[in-house]
């Protein structure tokens, strides 16, 4: 299986997906600013990768040289925290997988800095390693509702670019794939970045699963034709009351899939959940440059200085949603109750 990042003796490996498929090309990080750097430049991306990458990023921190000069490691590893916060604003992945290192540091900080780097750099693996085991799962607990023969839609890229494993919502077509059930599935090409054409494509073809790529705009076509049975994409965040920011046009897809009476399922690792927020509208959506609309690549499509709105994320009513796929089973409406009894019973997540 593909993968996004690997840890190499101190060393954090990032796969450039910036370049991808056209290239393949490791960027090695040495240095917390350089992985956070990665994150801010989309040279990693999806939620649970960028949670892996913080803690990753985190760990090289007090491995650093500066950490043995400073003044105050306290004040060093609290500064370091705040840049690699500053990285994304949408995904809470990354708010969680940092306050996870923030308090091994807080455990662990008066036993000295060996102990500390020692502490961090097994917590950061920890949190990668949980990761792959969490896509697994949700892998399974979403391919048990999956029809059979299905044709199925996803958005924007889930699968193993995007997290520690198999993926989120990739990692349910994986594993449907593997029990015979999927006859056919429609990436989204999502515009602007286009991560389902340059990316989940890519994936797909490496793993052999029967693919047909449509431009964003094609799907409401495809689900009157009924050519479409299920579908199911990830989440970068998602509320106490279960509205869920996704990849921008994960909306409209939601609202199609309701008037054409198609279940739409998203599959997201329980640090993927803002307990600290009530609904949708408190999730700080990234608005991007506006080059990804006016160029692909180098080539010019847009009058020059067109005024332009790019937000990378929409945010997804708990209403349309048949069901939340995560790594404990598949949460159901009411989703304030479904969420609030599994966090409660020690799921991971930003909590109040
Ligand atoms: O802007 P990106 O590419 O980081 O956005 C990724 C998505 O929106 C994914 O659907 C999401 O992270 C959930 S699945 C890993």
């Amino acid at each position: 299986m593909v993968e996004a990042i690997r840890w190499e003796e101190g060393v954090v490996q990032i796969l450039d997906q910036l370049v991808l498929p056209r290239e393949v090309v490791w960027v090695p990080c040495r240095r917390s600013d350089e992985v956070a750097d990665c994150i801010t430049t989309m040279k990693i991306r999806g939620a649970p990768a960028i949670g892996v990458a913080a803690a990753m990023g985190l760990a090289l921190a007090v491995r650093q040289e500066e950490a043995e000069s400073a003044a105050s490691l306290e004040d060093y590893f609290a500064a370091a925290c705040d840049h690699m916060s500053r990285t994304r604003p949408t995904a809470v992945n990354l708010t969680w997988a940092i306050a996870r290192m923030q308090d091994r540091f807080r455990q662990v900080q008066a036993e000295g800095l060996p102990r500390v780097r020692e502490a961090l750099t097994r917590e950061a693996l920890d949190v990668a390693r949980e990761d792959f085991e969490t896509c697994a799962a949700m892998g399974r607990n979403g391919a048990d509702v999956v029809p059979e023969k299905a044709r199925i839609l996803t958005h924007c890229n889930t699968g193993s670019l995007a997290t520690g494993g198999a993926g989120t919502a990739l990692a349910v077509v994986r594993e449907a794939a593997s029990r015979g059930l999927v006859e056919i599935v429609y990436v989204d090409e999502t515009r602007p970045y286009l991560q389902g054409a340059r990316l989940t494509a890519w994936e797909l073809a490496q793993d052999g699963i029967p693919q047909r790529l449509i431009a964003d705009n094609m799907a409401a076509f495809l689900m009157a034709r009924g050519q479409v049975d299920f579908i199911v994409v990830g989440a970068d965040r998602i509320a106490s009351n279960g509205d869920v920011a996704n990849k921008i046009g994960t909306y409209g897809l939601a609202v199609l899939a309701r008037h054409h009476r198609v279940p739409f399922y998203i599959a997201a690792p329980l640090s993927t959940v803002d307990m600290a927020i009530a609904s949708g509208a408190e999730i700080p959506i990234e608005e991007r440059a506006a080059r990804e609309l006016t160029h692909i690549g180098d080539i010019q499509l847009a009058p020059e200085g067109v005024d332009v709105w790019n937000p990378a994320f929409d945010v997804t009513p708990a209403d349309f949603i048949a069901g939340i796929i995560t790594e404990k089973g598949i949460l159901r409406t009411p989703y304030w109750k479904s969420i609030a009894d599994t966090m409660g019973s020690g799921g991971g997540g930003r909590r109040r």
